[in-house]
């Protein structure tokens, strides 16, 4: 293929320009960092593994009507998916307490909360993404309400839906953070759709049975091999074979090639659904 052009180098993937106008290609990279990049490792199959579960889970919440970036899977690090207006606002769900709320609030970590909590942060990595409320959202004009209101029932949905997913697989969804963005439709109307990942790298998941940590905290605590964790959700949700495909920082080429392909044969045609709400009719003139 011939050379692509990198539109943007992140901390964990590359986004080049797509085949076709409005569309990217991601590519998961290896690298893994922690504590705003204060930590930085490069672990052989990161990639793969984040490019596979995102693309599953993706496509799983395509299906029960959630909109979604992702259009398929290329190869085993890269997919496609539509290029959007990135909003730069992070909105974290919690079900249980651990990370940076523990510190804030001084909740220990475990604790269930009755209700999901959900939280906004700022995307800037200079400030070190600080927590805001809809008053700075508004403010600064990062999104108006109807985008915000549409981004949290939206994250309401896929909190749902991945609870029951990762409870059926052993998993605790304990936490995870979505990135949406803006498209614009051949008639100007307005779409919000699911962007960027979800993978181990965003979300953390603890072993119902044993609490042991199956996300990027192995990571960031040295709490153990990532890889091995990353391989367990995808080896649960059927993704790789029982004997995984990454053993002693080698990648089995040939099965991580063919791993795409079930939720390419998924995909179906995309339906979106406009936030316009418009502008209130009067009732008495209709
Ligand atoms: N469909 C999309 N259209 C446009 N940009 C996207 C899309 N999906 C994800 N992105 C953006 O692409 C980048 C992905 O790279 P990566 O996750 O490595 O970034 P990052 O280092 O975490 O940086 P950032 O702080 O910008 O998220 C992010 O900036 C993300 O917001
Ligand atoms: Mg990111």
């Amino acid at each position: 293929m011939a050379r692509r052009k990198a539109l943007y180098e992140g901390k964990a993937k590359t986004i080049f320009e797509g085949p076709e106008p409005g569309t990217l290609i991601q590519y998961f990279k290896d690298d893994a960092t922690a504590f705003n990049a204060e930590k930085h490792d490069v672990i052989a199959g990161k990639g793969v593994l984040n490019n596979r579960i995102s693309a599953h889970i993706m496509t799983k919440l395509e299906a029960i009507g959630v909109p979604t970036h992702f259009m398929r899977s290329l190869n085993m690090r890269e997919q496609l998916v539509r290029q959007v207006d990135i909003i730069p606002i992070e909105l974290v769900v919690r079900n249980v307490a651990a990370g940076s709320i523990c510190k804030r609030l001084g909740v220990k970590e475990g604790t269930v909360f009755p209700y999901p909590i959900v939280e906004y942060y700022y995307k800037k990595d200079e400030l070190g993404d600080p927590m805001v409320n809809e008053n700075h959202i508004f403010n600064f004009g990062w999104a108006d309400p109807f985008e915000l209101e549409e981004m949290v029932a939206q994250s309401f949905r896929v909190n749902d839906y991945l609870n029951g997913l990762f409870e059926g697989i052993g998993l605790r969804l304990v936490d995870f953070k979505l990135e949406f963005g803006r498209l614009w439709g051949d008639f100007d109307e307005l779409y919000i759709i699911l962007a960027d990942e979800i993978s181990p790298d965003n979300c953390r998941l603890w072993d119902v049975k044993t609490n042991e940590k199956m996300d990027k905290d192995r990571f960031r605590h040295d709490l153990g091999d990532l890889v091995e964790g990353y391989q367990e959700i995808a080896k649960r949700l059927g993704l790789i074979p029982k004997d995984g495909i990454i053993h002693g920082g080698n990648i089995d080429e040939k099965a991580a090639c063919e791993l795409g392909e079930i939720e390419n044969e998924l995909a179906k045609e995309r339906r979106l659904r406009s936030v316009n709400k418009g502008k209130p009719k009067n009732p008495r003139k209709a």
